[in-house]
């Protein structure tokens, strides 16, 4: 498949971009600066500079692909729009450019309905204080994806953290998981890049944590 990474310099973006190389799929890395690009173990993608939020920049790399995967990201807890602008530009460029599968990144943090009462406390009086206006954008995000006539899927993470990807994730769609302390971003990304153009994951609210 013809796959785009956007944020592919990111931590999970990059590994994305290594693990759709070793799937053999034809890859276009997505960044700010593609001259920051690492180098890739699995091979050399195609690159494109784009500023995600800037109106129009991802129409051309975006064209044709058979999957496009954002994996944006901000740094700092201030107010942001990074994730919703970017789910625009993504959605109307997926659009036009007859792409047929978007999968975004967002956060557990977004429903904490199923955690255990002292872990929701915390989650609810301190994570979510700490990450709200990070959460607000993710929130106008899911938005933007739910109205997207792209076929889309919404992979909701917990903390994440750098490391091997777990042998036996815990994957939920739909529901938020019980418990869900951490993911490794290899896990997120390899989970991302086996369900690229999958239609189960069509318009899924999808929950990974490492087990
Ligand atoms: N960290 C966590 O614990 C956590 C928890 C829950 C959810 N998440 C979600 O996980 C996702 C990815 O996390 P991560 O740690 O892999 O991200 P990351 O390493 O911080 O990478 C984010 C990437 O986004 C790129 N970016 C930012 N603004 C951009 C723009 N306007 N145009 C193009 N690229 C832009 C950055 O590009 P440059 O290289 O040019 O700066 C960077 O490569 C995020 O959506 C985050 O909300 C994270």
């Amino acid at each position: 498949m013809k796959i785009a990474v956007v944020g592919a310099n990111g931590r999970t973006g990059r590994l994305v971009v290594d693990l759709a190389l070793a799937a053999g799929h034809t890859v276009t890395a997505v960044a700010r600066d593609p001259a920051r690009l690492p180098a890739f173990e699995h091979g050399t993608p195609l690159t494109a500079r784009a500023d995600a939020t800037r109106p129009g920049s991802l129409h051309e790399p975006l064209a044709g692909q058979d999957a496009v995967v954002t994996a944006l990201g901000t740094t700092g807890r201030r107010a942001t729009t990074v994730f919703s602008a970017g789910a625009r530009e993504a959605v109307a460029a997926c659009r036009a450019g007859g792409v047929g599968h978007l999968v975004t990144m967002s956060s557990a943090g977004l429903d904490t309905s199923r955690l255990p009462f002292a872990q929701r406390l915390v989650s609810t009086l301190v994570v979510d204080r700490l990450y709200r206006e990070i959460h607000r954008d993710l929130a106008r995000m899911e938005a933007v994806l739910a109205e997207s006539e792209t076929p889309w899927t919404v992979v909701r993470v917990p903390m994440l953290k750098d490391g091997p990807p777990s042998a036996g994730p815990l994957v939920s769609y739909g529901r938020p998981l019980p418990l869900a302390g951490t993911a490794a971003r290899a896990t997120v990304a390899a989970w991302i890049t086996a369900h690229l153009g999958d239609p189960e994951a069509f318009r899924r609210l999808v929950h990974l944590a490492d087990d």
